[in-house]
């Protein structure tokens, strides 16, 4: 069994970082997200393919997994010419599939058991399945409504506020027969979500809702990228380092250095080759990423600092996201949900 995983959008919410990084592979930690999905993925047996449809920066999403063997994985690449709308790039994946697929959004991070999605979806010999979640607020999402046989009865991607009629949303995780893929226009963009979806209820074919109301978040914004950090600092899901880690859980690699005086306050995460000089204070929920230097009195409290940064002295940042190479000097003061993109140089005494 093939899984399609969605890669290939350009993650705009997500800029600045994403202008050198596509959203893929954004590090949680030290790992590029996409790692996440695919450890997933492989807990189910009979998935043996891995279909990256992508689209936005393929070459740099290609470097890092490759033929997926180091992961023990097969993993392939379908790159569209032009981006086809997640329908169009299913179809345009999916070309010769004769059994069933998986169908993954590239930015959602869950811990669904798929073997459980697949089995309903065999069950009810459903054309479509599609994995429902409870959120607080559906705008920002696909709503569903479903019917007293837990059949979708309708499909409304970013409902307006009037149009909220329930609090399950598509949790962008499908199970879909390819011989529905036939209404899908080739070399045209078309969304799965607003002609796909909409097009099967309408046609009364067998299309289920499995809902889930354990972990799930998409990490499309700087509000859920922190989130995401937290909850797996916090255990809520449970990833390397942080599963079964006992408080105050922070996590600083053998190969950092972090001098004396200097005060580190869990949970946090610090990876290796970072210097942490004397009179800083990392605070919980901070990450910092491979050969940044924190220097003397400065202050990181539940922000991300991504790799090779330089944080002069008495900066302070919090609740910020720093891309890679950028420079704040000294006294620079970011505590307003500031996110920088790659190499920003911030002059001393800066406030943002
Ligand atoms: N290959 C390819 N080509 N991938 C695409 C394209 C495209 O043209 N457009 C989007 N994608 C990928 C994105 O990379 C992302 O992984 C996924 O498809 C969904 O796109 P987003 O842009 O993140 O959509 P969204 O978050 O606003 O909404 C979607 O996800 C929600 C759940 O997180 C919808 O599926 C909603 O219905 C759903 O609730
Ligand atoms: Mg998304």
């Amino acid at each position: 069994m093939k899984a399609i995983l969605l890669a290939g959008g350009k993650g705009t919410r997500l800029r600045p970082l994403t202008i050198h990084t596509p959203k893929p592979i954004v590090p949680i930690f030290d790992r590029a997200f996409l790692h996440y999905q695919i450890d997933l993925l492989k807990q189910v047996p009979e998935i043996d393919e891995i279909v990256l449809s992508l689209n936005y920066q393929p070459r740099r999403i290609e470097e890092i997994f490759g033929d997926g063997s180091a992961l023990d994985i097969r993993i392939r690449y379908v790159v569209e010419p032009a981006p086809l709308g997640t329908a169009g790039a299913v179809k345009y994946a999916g070309d010769n599939l004769t059994g069933s697929v998986v169908v993954f959004n590239g930015d959602v991070l869950t811990q669904i058991d798929l073997g459980s999605v697949i089995r309903l979806h065999r069950e009810r010999r459903a054309k479509a399945t599609i994995v429902l979640t409870p959120v607080e607020n559906p705008s920002a999402y696909g709503l569903v409504e479903t019917d007293a046989d837990g059949n979708v009865a309708r499909f409304l991607e970013k409902p307006r506020p009037d149009e909220i009629t329930t609090n399950h949303i598509n949790a962008g995780i499908y199970v879909l027969e390819p011989d529905t893929f036939d209404r899908i226009p080739s070399a045209v963009p078309w969304s799965i979500e607003r002609s796909y979806f909409p097009s099967l209820v309408e046609r009364g074919e067998t299309f289920v809702a499995y809902v889930y109301n354990g972990y799930w978040i998409d990490i499309g914004t700087p509000d859920k990228y922190l989130q995401v950090h937290r909850d797996i600092m916090d255990g809520r899901f449970a990833a390397p380092p942080f599963a079964n880690m006992p408080p105050p859980r922070a996590s600083v690699s053998p190969d950092a250095r972090v001098e004396d005086g200097a005060t580190i306050e869990g949970p946090c995460f610090i990876d290796a080759g970072v210097v942490v000089k004397g009179g800083a204070r990392i605070g919980p929920y901070s990450v910092i990423g491979r050969q940044t230097q924190i220097d003397e009195r400065a202050t990181i409290e539940g922000a991300i600092v991504w790799p090779n940064c330089r944080v002069s002295e008495e900066a302070v940042v919090r609740n910020a996201i720093l891309g890679r190479h950028c420079h704040l000097g000294r006294s620079v003061t970011l505590d307003r949900g500031a996110v920088l993109g790659d190499k920003t140089t911030l002059t001393d005494y800066t406030r943002a």
